[in-house]
C-alpha cells in the first residue's frame, strides 16, 4: 500500500485545528501555518452530493501546498459518493479524508448525515469501508458522545469498533453529546455539558484506537493535559478567535526549537500568499476577516481590527491595506 501521508503528516494529529464552517477556509489555513508548521489542519465540511455535482471542484478543493498535513472533512451517508470524494482527495493530495458524524444541524438531518448518523454504525460502516477501499488515504471519522437518549457508553464503544473494523483510522471525539431537536448548533457546542473523561475512558477501553480528544481545550497546557490520556487534541474555537495564544505548539506539542512570532510578522508571512490570491480576482476581505483576532488584549486593538475591517471590505482594496496594517503593528511593537 502507498503511504500518502507527507513526512510532516506523522502523527500531526497531536495537535489539531477543528473543521468549522465559515472559518477555516484555505486563508485561515494559510494564517494558521504561519503560527504552527505542524499542527493537522481540517478544511471546512464539504458535502459529498456537492463534491459528486461541482462544475468548481477547483474552487471547492484548491489549497496551497503550506497547508499540509491537511484533512478534508466530508458529510454525506452515500458510500458510492464518499468513495468519489476519497478519490477526489487523494487526487488532489490531501493527507487523509475524514466523516463527519457530529454536525447537528437542521440541513444535515435532512440531509441525513453528520449528528444523526451516530444513531446508523452499519451505514457509517459502510461508508467508511467504501472510502477505505477507494482510496490510499486513511479515512477518519469525527463524532460526539451519542445522540438524543442514544448516547450510552455500550452504545459509543460499540459505535468505535463497529466503525474501526471497516476501516477509520483515527475517532475524534467531540466529548459532548448532541440533542437533535431542540437545539441548534451553535446550542449543541454549549448546552450539552463536556463529558472529557467518557472519551478518556474510551481510549482506556480500546488502547489499541487512536483517539483525538475534542471540546473546550483553551490552552496549549489544556492540550498537554488531555494528551496525558488521549491520542491527539483538537481544538476549534479557541484557535480561531485567539490564534496567536497557540505559537508555542509546535515547541510543546512536537518538540520543534521554540519559534515565536507576533501578529506583525504573521501578516508580513501572509503578504506573497494575498498578492497571489488578489492577482486571481480575490478579494483582501477574503483573508482579513480571518486577521482580526491577531490582535487583541492591548491598546488600540480595538482601532487597529475597525480600521482593517473598514479598509478591507472596500472592493477596490489592494495589498497596500495590509501592509499598512502591518507596519502600525510593527511600529507599535506588536
Ligand atoms: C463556527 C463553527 C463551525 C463548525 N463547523 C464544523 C464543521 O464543518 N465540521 C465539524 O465536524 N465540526 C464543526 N464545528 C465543531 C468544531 O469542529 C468542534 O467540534 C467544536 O467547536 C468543539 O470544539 P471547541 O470547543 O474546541 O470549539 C464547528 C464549530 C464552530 C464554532
Amino acid at each position: 500500500m502507498i503511504n500518502a501521508l507527507t513526512p510532516q503528516a506523522d502523527r500531526a494529529y497531536r495537535f489539531s485545528v477543528a473543521p468549522m464552517l465559515d472559518c477555516t477556509d484555505r486563508h485561515f489555513r494559510v494564517l494558521m501555518r504561519q503560527i504552527s508548521r505542524r499542527a493537522l489542519l481540517y478544511t471546512e465540511m464539504m458535502v459529498a452530493q456537492a463534491l459528486e455535482h461541482s462544475d468548481h471542484l477547483d474552487h471547492l478543493l484548491n489549497y496551497d501546498n503550506i497547508e499540509h498535513p491537511l484533512s478534508l472533512q466530508v458529510g454525506g451517508d452515500n458510500p458510492k459518493m464518499l468513495a468519489k470524494a476519497a478519490r477526489l482527495a487523494e487526487a488532489w493530495g490531501y493527507d487523509e479524508i475524514n466523516l463527519n458524524v457530529g454536525c447537528p444541524s437542521p440541513r444535515a438531518q435532512a440531509g441525513n448525515f453528520g449528528a444523526c448518523l451516530m444513531a446508523k454504525p452499519d451505514q457509517v460502516a459502510r461508508c467508511v469501508e467504501a472510502m477505505a477501499n477507494a482510496s490510499n488515504l486513511p479515512v477518519t471519522v469525527k463524532h460526539r458522545l451519542g445522540i438524543d437518549d442514544l448516547d450510552s457508553d455500550s452504545l459509543l464503544i460499540n459505535f468505535v469498533d463497529r466503525i474501526s473494523i471497516a476501516g477509520a483510522k483515527r475517532f475524534a471525539v467531540h466529548a459532548r453529546k448532541a440533542w437533535l431537536e431542540g437545539l441548534d448548533p451553535k446550542q449543541n457546542r454549549t448546552i450539552p455539558p463536556l463529558q472529557h473523561e467518557r472519551v478518556n475512558q474510551l481510549k482506556q477501553q480500546r488502547p489499541q484506537l487512536t483517539i483525538e480528544i475534542n471540546g473546550g481545550l483553551n490552552t496549549p497546557k489544556d492540550c498537554l493535559q488531555a494528551l496525558q490520556n488521549c491520542d491527539g487534541a483538537m481544538v476549534g474555537r479557541a484557535v480561531y478567535a485567539h490564534p496567536l495564544r497557540w505559537q508555542s505548539i509546535d515547541e510543546v506539542i512536537y518538540g520543534e526549537p521554540p519559534r515565536l512570532i507576533n501578529a506583525s510578522q504573521v501578516i508580513k508571512g501572509l503578504l506573497p500568499y494575498t498578492e497571489t490570491h488578489l492577482s486571481r480576482g480575490g478579494r483582501l476581505w477574503d483573508l482579513c476577516r480571518h486577521l482580526l483576532q491577531l490582535v487583541e488584549s492591548v491598546p488600540g486593538a480595538r482601532s487597529w481590527r475597525r480600521d482593517l475591517g473598514v479598509k478591507a471590505q472596500n472592493s477596490n482594496a489592494d495589498l497596500s491595506v495590509l501592509q499598512k496594517a502591518a507596519q502600525q503593528l510593527e511600529d507599535a511593537g506588536l
